[in-house]
């Protein structure tokens, strides 16, 4: 029977809610499917900041190594410890340290969800954010003090290796969907990164003719994903853009509680990370309300990487089996508490 050794880091907020209504659902689903899941609960939050003057141990992210997969919740509680502190020490330090290049990021309605749009064209996108460079790089920025002539500068760095890497990673999954692939930029206006982007957007498109390729402009593109989605299908961004095009996607398939996140190295050898796209909510934590359906679609998500691909669906089947009854918590228009949806989810895969 096949174990695998899952990280399990709650992090802050109704990450710790969500993670801790949706690990027993998994725990069922694995083992209708013979296989079992030992979690590792490691407290790594704004707490752990207040205990030890840190985010993780010195050796957090070489500890992460010896696991199958990460399973987090949320990180961030911006009254304790300032936000570029705690993401920059935990959440963008795993992605960073893992190098895992890759943050692919489904959106499509689930089942009986109406979603904010007019149109009810079905649509299914599947945003593939580059996670380890670009604008997020951290390198080389600072702020020049000195009054009037104070200057903040950071730098985005794109390297060649970065970027060819993430968009093969887009075309092999168009190539798998339905052949198409938007590539996002801003080249009319950033003329170094973005110039090499569309550069080299052409370079690996040539090795996959099969695929039919569109340049966006990210500010085209963000609008089209609001009227006319159905259009898009893999979309592939830079690490700010596909940030913020992947709250505009979460939006549309019916709001933050939804959007499900896998970052993966495609090279393999390091545990993927498996997450929620939104954060830890401060301003419903503690009250039962966050919904853990997109935590759950991480869950499944992390079970498809690991070889699983029946209990995924099992999952997103029981999933959508529920959110087809209109049942929900209260983002969803329904009044079930984040324990309550997940139970249901899970009485359905218990079976
Ligand atoms: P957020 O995603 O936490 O919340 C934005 C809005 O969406 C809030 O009104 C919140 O109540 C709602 N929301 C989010 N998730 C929900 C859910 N599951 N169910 C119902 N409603 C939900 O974004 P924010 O408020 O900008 O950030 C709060 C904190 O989280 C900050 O510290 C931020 O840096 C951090 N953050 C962390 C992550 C992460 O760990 N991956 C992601 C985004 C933000
Ligand atoms: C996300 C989050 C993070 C990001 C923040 C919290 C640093 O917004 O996972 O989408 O920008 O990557
Ligand atoms: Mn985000």
């Amino acid at each position: 029977m096949n174990n695998y050794r899952i990280a399990l880091l709650p992090g802050d907020g109704i990450g710790t809610e969500v993670l801790e209504a949706a690990w027993p659902v998994l725990q069922t689903v694995a083992r209708q499917h013979d296989f079992t899941l030992e979690g590792t609960w490691l407290p790594w939050s704004c707490d752990y900041y207040h205990s030890h003057g840190k985010m993780m141990p010195a050796d957090g992210v070489e500890q992460l190594k010896g696991f199958d997969a990460i399973y987090l919740g949320a990180v961030g509680l911006p009254d304790r410890v300032p936000d570029h502190i705690s993401l920059r020490e935990l959440l963008l330090a795993i992605r960073q340290g893992l190098d895992l290049s890759v943050n692919a990021r489904p959106h499509r309605l689930l089942a009986g969800v109406p979603g904010p749009l007019r149109s009810s064209a079905p649509f299914d996108i599947l945003c593939i954010r580059e996670n380890t460079e670009g604008e997020y790089s951290g390198a080389g920025g600072r702020v020049h003090r000195g009054g009037d002539l104070e200057v903040a500068v950071e730098t985005a760095i794109f390297t060649r290796a970065g970027v060819e890497r993430v968009l093969r990673y887009g075309f092999e999954q168009a190539r798998q969907r339905s052949g198409r692939l938007a590539s996002v930029t801003k080249s009319n206006a950033q003329r170094h990164s973005m110039v090499f982007w569309d550069e080299m957007t052409d370079r690996v498109a040539a090795d996959y003719p099969d695929v039919d390729v569109t340049r966006y402009h990210v500010d085209a593109i963000a609008a089209r994903m609001i009227t006319a989605p159905e259009t898009l299908d893999v979309v592939v961004a830079s690490n700010l853009f596909g940030d913020i095009l992947t709250d505009i996607g979460a939006a549309i398939q019916g709001g933050l509680g939804f959007a499900a996140s896998a970052n993966i190295n495609p090279t393999g050898g390091v545990p993927g990370m498996f997450e929620p796209v939104h954060g830890s909510a401060p301003d419903i934590m503690g009250k039962g309300l966050a919904n853990p359906l997109a935590t759950l679609w991480a869950g499944a998500l992390m079970l498809e990487h690991l070889g699983e691909s029946a209990a995924a669906a099992d999952l997103m089947d029981a999933i959508e089996e529920v959110t087809v009854t209109g049942a929900g918590t209260p983002d969803m228009g329904g009044t079930l508490s984040t324990g309550e949806l997940a139970r249901q989810i899970q009485a359905i895969l218990g079976r």
